[in-house]
């Protein structure tokens, strides 16, 4: 896999050092090329340490050992050549200069003129300073970007380099070597074997309103449901994605943005009908206040609240889908892995269920990772620790196979 990463020019071009190795260490060729302002930061050296190869700098200068000078008109065009060998662009950091450049198919330099030039899926991942990455200006380079099939990796949140903390760091060098990959599989396979079917997924921890500012929530983030939604529309299904985590602008599929888990069934019943495979990822509050106060309440010494239970959604999905539409569950878990994840597939009467241990640091909740089993009626499939997307991937796999048997025969 040839990936051309591209170095523009603020204080996290550093972290492009870390990204180099990361993907090198995955198996990926890696051609950088530096924009005059990276180059203010890192010299090209470090990169062709890294890297191995040449960094290609000017668009004017021909690289000296691989641009093929030889036989008369067969003098390569360096960036032409080079756009057309890659199997992925990443540009990171991205610079609002550099974003805006591309949204406006500028091609001054030798990366914006890549970027032209090339038909590989391009990637960028934005580092700046907090207010120029909320300026309205970058914001809509953004969508337009995104709007054209670019993958924006978003920035994170924290301290800044200018000394200012909001959003704006560049995102781990993981998430985008992920990102990375991922996006050149999904090139390559052109994958549609999710073609025709309508996947409804859950996400996020629902909301459980005590009074107009409060409410009891869970430590879901929505990510393993957004992750199994970017895979469902990459492998051509239709997706409807009902979320309890706010909408996810990366996202092209449908989205209704639900609160309660009231208002998560009456979405999820609403689009049951349509369904054929459905996954509820999301966490589900077993409880909601018996009574929601209606203003805001007051502080008092102690305080009591009723709760009520709320309707499993997941039961009601397997009672009222269609002949054929593929359920699995989730079993986000502390103990008992295993046994609770079975206990739940026997008594949920669902097709499968991903079985996760959330008390782990490093996978479940909150984090960009997680492992688990997936429980079926006649097989269990670990699913290794690795991104959520690859897990979606997995699980995805396995959906394909349980659309495929006649209903009744199992598989
Ligand atoms: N679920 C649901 N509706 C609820 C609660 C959970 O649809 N009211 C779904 C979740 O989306 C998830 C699965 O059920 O797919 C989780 O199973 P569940 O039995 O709810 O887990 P826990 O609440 O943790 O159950 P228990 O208290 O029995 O461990």
């Amino acid at each position: 896999m040839r990936i051309l990463l591209g170095v523009s020019g603020g204080i996290a071009v550093y972290k492009a050092a870390e990204l180099t190795r990361e993907l090198q260490r995955r198996g990926a060729e890696v051609q950088v090329v530096m924009t005059a302002g990276a180059e203010r930061f890192v010299t090209p050296l470090t990169f062709a340490g890294l890297s191995g190869r040449q960094v290609l700098t000017s668009l004017w200068e021909p690289a000296v050992d691989e641009a093929a000078s030889g036989e008369a008109g067969q003098f390569d065009i360096e960036h032409i050549r080079v756009a057309q060998e890659v199997d992925a662009v990443v540009i990171a950091p991205a610079t609002a200069n550099t974003i805006a450049k591309l949204a406006h198919g500028l091609a001054n330099d030798l990366l914006s003129t890549i970027c032209l030039a090339t038909t590989a899926p391009l990637l960028v991942a934005p580092a700046m300073n907090v207010n120029m990455w909320r300026h309205v200006a970058t914001q809509e380079n953004v969508a337009t970007l995104r709007g054209r099939g670019v993958r924006v990796i978003e920035p994170g949140a924290g301290y800044l380099a200018c000394g200012m903390v909001g959003e704006g760091r560049l995102a781990e060098v993981d998430q985008i070597a992920d990102a990375a990959f991922w996006a050149v599989k999904e090139a390559g396979r052109k994958r549609d074997d999710l073609a025709g079917e309508v996947v409804l997924i859950t996400a996020g921890g629902t909301q459980e309103s005590i009074d107009p500012v409060r409410f009891l929530g869970n430590r879901s983030s929505g990510k393993m449901g957004v992750a199994v939604a970017q895979a469902a529309v990459a492998r051509g299904a239709k997706v409807v994605l009902v979320t309890a985590a706010g909408a996810d602008a990366s996202l092209r599929c449908e989205q209704v943005v639900v609160g309660t888990a009231a208002e998560m069934q009456r979405a999820v019943m609403e689009r049951l009908p349509e369904a054929t495979v459905v996954v509820m990822a999301a966490a589900v509050a077993d409880y909601r206040v018996k009574e929601v106060a209606v203003q805001k309440l007051k502080k008092r010494d102690s305080m009591v609240l009723e709760l009520e239970r709320n309707e499993d959604i997941l039961r009601r999905v397997v009672e009222e889908k269609r002949q054929g539409t593929v359920v699995i569950g989730f079993a986000a878990e502390t103990e008992r892995i295993l046994e609770e994840g079975r206990r739940k597939l026997r008594e949920k009467g669902v097709d499968a269920v991903v079985a996760n241990d959330v008390s782990r640091a490093d996978s479940g909740f909150e984090v960009d990772r997680n492992a688990g089993t997936l429980l079926m009626r006649d097989a269990e499939v670990e699913l290794p620790a690795s991104s959520k997307r690859e897990m979606a991937e997995r699980i995805l796999d396995y959906v394909g196979a349980m659309r495929a048997v006649p209903v009744g025969l199992g598989f």
